[in-house]
């Protein structure tokens, strides 16, 4: 039996879990208490942990299927683990200019890992192997919880999203930043844009709604003009960057934070890159289902 001390990260949603060790084996129950944690809490920060990329991965796997990565240009070495660094395999500090860390950017916009699948992910596990001093300005990873946008929002926006999907593609992060290289023709074919409703419900939620939308795979919303759409888009993320629902985590050596990629969106805080080195290890759980939308099932709206 599981025997750990737990506290709250903010008062909207997130705990930390210390006194556990992840290379530890864990049995059924230990596994369904941490689902079950998850579930309630959106975000767990467990602490003080020395895990290596096969002892990460076997972890994650507790909680389902891992999301495998068929995009080129994330890592060397594995399909398995993204490198979430401005630093190379070799340990070499890469500057700002570096296509590896312009893909840190690009993750400085609101989004949830993967949106640009036709099946998201569900969670992801990040690891801290370096991390900014104390004094450093940025670097955070801020997260936000989208039951609470949803809700926030007035009677008269929430119609308007109702039937709405947003376009979400891969390739957006080129416009942003055009000096990236091109999608590959392997990365164009395996995976194309989609759309995801903007009002998404959880069926493990009794149905209940969520916002659902990126700033890192797109601005339009189909079935509007692009002009309309990406007015509409900003005005999101204005609201999602102005609510009260957020949660910024100051990352710690030896910090395995998972999060809901559900219910919740996230971004890198922007900091110094070419004097500051920070290294994280992505694992990813897969999603199991296409994103359902109110429209959906009328019988439900
Ligand atoms: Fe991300």
């Amino acid at each position: 039996m599981l025997d750990f001390k737990i506290s709250k990260l903010s008062d909207c949603f997130g705990i930390e879990i210390s006194d556990i060790d992840l290379t530890n084996e864990f049995n059924n129950e230990d596994i369904n208490i941490l689902k079950r944690l998850f579930f309630d809490n959106h975000v767990i920060v467990f602490r003080d942990q020395k895990i290596s990329e096969q002892q990460q991965l076997a972890f994650t796997k507790h909680f389902g299927e891992l999301e495998v990565y068929p995009e080129a240009d994330k890592t060397r070495d594995s399909q398995k683990t993204y490198h979430v660094a401005n630093v190379n395999l070799d340990g070499k500090h890469l500057t700002d200019k570096d296509e590896q860390v312009i893909f840190q950017k690009v993750n400085q916009n609101w989004h949830t890992d993967s949106s640009y699948r036709f099946i998201p992910s569900y969670a992801s596990l990040l690891y801290a192997i370096e991390v900014l001093p104390d004094d450093a300005g940025g670097g955070e990873t801020e997260f936000v919880n989208m039951f609470e946008v949803y809700d926030s929002l007035d009677n008269e926006l929430k119609i308007k999203l109702e039937p709405l999907h947003m376009v979400h593609y891969y390739e957006f992060g080129r416009r942003m930043f055009p000096n990236l290289p091109p999608v590959s023709d392997f990365e164009k074919e395996n995976i194309p844009p989609v759309s995801h409703p903007l009002i998404r419900l959880h069926p493990d939620r009794h149905n209940s709604r969520s916002l659902f939308f990126t700033a890192n795979a797109g601005n339009e919303i189909g079935g509007m003009s692009q002009e309309k759409g990406s007015i509409l888009h900003k005005k999101l993320v204005a609201i999602v960057s102005n609510s009260n629902f957020k949660y910024k985590h100051r990352w710690k050596k030896g910090d395995l934070l998972m999060w809901d990629n559900r219910c919740l969106l996230h971004r890198a805080v922007s900091y110094d890159m070419n004097k500051y080195r920070r290294v994280l290890r992505r694992t990813t759980l897969a999603g199991t289902s296409a994103i359902k939308g109110p429209f959906l099932d009328p019988s439900i709206i």
